[in-house]
């Protein structure tokens, strides 16, 4: 009797077993070194999947432990993937041989999520070209002096919260992720679809409520990064079902309010609708919705995650700091007082605090892209990898941005790294906080313009401290796929 039941359980198991194990020869047969331990189904990620660390550490880890090699395998649960670790390999995939390495790892459902089958970050092909070009328009030069305008009210209304907050106590106790995105989701906001008239708090609470993400949503992101088919399972939404609803119905009624209007707008709503019309295409409010969903989308939570630890390294740092407020005194002053495009450009030791804050603490610490036709990589160690379609490749930015090959001692937070004299010694390809080649981040100089604005009127008026609060060392939330500090970045802020 026992052995009738015993025998099925353990052929079943054995059966199991080879199925979840069943690629785990992969690299092993191509001659790539890959760390032990692989474990059936979910392959190296074992810690990432329980929440250990988060995966840019891991990403790092596994940087680390290879450092003589130029390729590393991995098993991400049970697909094989490619770690490329050298600067000439990466290069090979992100920009020389792009057209075979075009697609990025995550993946959406256009039928699920309408509004963001056009972000090009999911598109592919034609589609992305265009939406690539429009974007590449919208923040051109011209465009972006149009935007500084919006972002310039946004920085008064800064201003004034702060002041409000500080009160007659002299100083406030504040986090600054959350301070950051009051800022930024008034911009997406006010630049975007010219939505201007809400308070602080009003905005922060829009955003809040619908793209704010709970510890299960981030732990089910992270399984569908590395197996994009438990979207399918789990049918993951990137944008919730509440944002969908909100912004159809409010750029439905923006757009039904501009048709009463007679004097134009000139924010990117505006924009792509005279796009929409000048290239002939039908008039879509869908498609309308869309656009404006990626300009909320990708620039809202990432420069505020970027600001927040730019205000952290400030703060930790009082001789940067002070260094920083010099040069936005002297060049507001050569600027009669005025934030403007080009007193924005002039400060130019604030571009190096600004990069020398996303090298240590990049925003996405790791990038995914995916083969789309087989190409032969060669390592500078003899490596040879002949890259199957379908194959992922990971490129560990954070283990490339802390490596001391590249940079010295590259623990300390030292901006002049990328001072005139010193920063053509960068190697290419070792600092990717934006990514590279032809799908690098398009909204990055618009992410640079909200960034220093803020930083201009921060500094010109307010000091910024640790606070008591602070956890440190800094550690990161284990289930955010955006680099978040745990316990939140904690800071006191006084007038000068
Ligand atoms: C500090 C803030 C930001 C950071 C750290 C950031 C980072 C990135 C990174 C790493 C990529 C992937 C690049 C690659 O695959 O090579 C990317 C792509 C992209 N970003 Fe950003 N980004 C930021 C702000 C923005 C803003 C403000 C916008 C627009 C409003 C934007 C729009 C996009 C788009 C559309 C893509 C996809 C580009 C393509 O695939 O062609 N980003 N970003």
């Amino acid at each position: 009797m026992a052995v009738t039941l015993v025998l099925p359980i353990l052929v079943f198991l054995v059966i199991l077993y080879l199925f979840l194990t069943k690629n785990y020869k992969y690299w092993q047969k191509r001659g790539i070194p890959c760390p032990d331990g692989a474990l059936p189904g979910i392959g190296h990620f074992w810690e990432v999947a329980i929440q250990k660390i988060t995966l840019a550490e891991w990403c790092c880890k596994i940087y680390n432990a290879y450092r003589d090699r130029s390729m590393v395998g991995i098993y991400n649960f049970m697909t094989p993937t490619l770690m490329v670790r050298e600067p000439e390999l990466i290069k090979t995939v992100m920009q020389t041989s792009f057209t075979n390495f075009h697609e990025n790892g995550l993946k959406i459902d256009p039928k699920l999520e309408p509004l963001l089958a056009n972000n090009p970050f999911f598109c592919y092909g034609e589609k992305w070209m265009t939406g690539r070009k429009r974007l590449t328009y919208a923040f051109s030069s011209m465009r972006l002096k149009i935007l500084l305008e919006t972002v310039k009210q946004v920085c008064e209304t800064f201003q004034d919260y702060l002041d409000k907050k500080i009160g007659k106590a002299g100083k406030v106790e504040l986090e600054l992720k959350e301070l950051f995105t009051r800022f930024t989701s008034q911009v997406v906001s006010g630049a975007g679809f010219g939505v201007d008239g809400l308070s602080f708090d009003e905005f922060y609470a829009m955003g809040k409520s619908f793209l704010d993400s709970t510890v299960l949503n981030n732990i089910i992101f992270t399984l569908v990064f590395f197996v994009p088919a438990f979207g399918k399972i789990f049918k993951t939404r990137f944008l919730p079902k509440k944002a969908d609803h909100f912004f159809r119905t409010i750029i439905a009624d923006v757009m039904e309010q501009r048709r009463k209007e007679v004097t134009p707008r000139n924010d990117f709503l505006q924009l792509m609708t005279d796009l929409e019309r000048m290239e002939g295409d039908k008039f879509d409010l869908e498609i309308l919705t869309s656009h404006v969903v990626s300009f909320f989308f990708d620039g809202y939570e990432t420069s505020s995650n970027a600001l927040s630890f730019v205000g952290f390294n400030l703060a930790s740092y009082p001789k940067v700091q002070e260094k920083l407020r010099e040069e936005v005194m002297s060049v507001l002053n050569k600027y009669d007082g005025v934030i403007t495009y080009e007193a924005l450009k002039d400060m130019t030791y604030m571009d190096q605090v600004i990069n020398e804050s996303m090298r240590i603490i990049p925003t996405l610490g790791l990038l995914s892209k995916v083969c789309t036709e087989e190409t032969e990589l060669r390592g500078s160690d003899g490596l040879v990898c002949r890259v199957e379609r379908g194959v992922h490749i990971m490129i560990p930015v954070s283990g490339l941005q802390e490596d001391p090959r590249y940079w010295e001692n590259p623990k300390e937070f030292d901006p002049a790294r990328f001072g005139p004299d010193r920063k053509h010694n960068i190697e290419k390809f070792t600092y990717l906080p934006f990514g590279e080649g032809p799908r690098m981040c398009v909204g990055m100089r618009m992410a640079q313009l909200q960034i220093k604005a803020c930083l201009a009127t921060l500094l010109r008026k307010y000091s910024i401290e640790l606070s008591p609060k602070m956890q440190l060392p800094l550690k990161m939330v284990a289930s955010n796929f955006l680099a978040t500090a745990k316990g939140g970045l904690w800071s006191i802020i006084r007038p000068i």
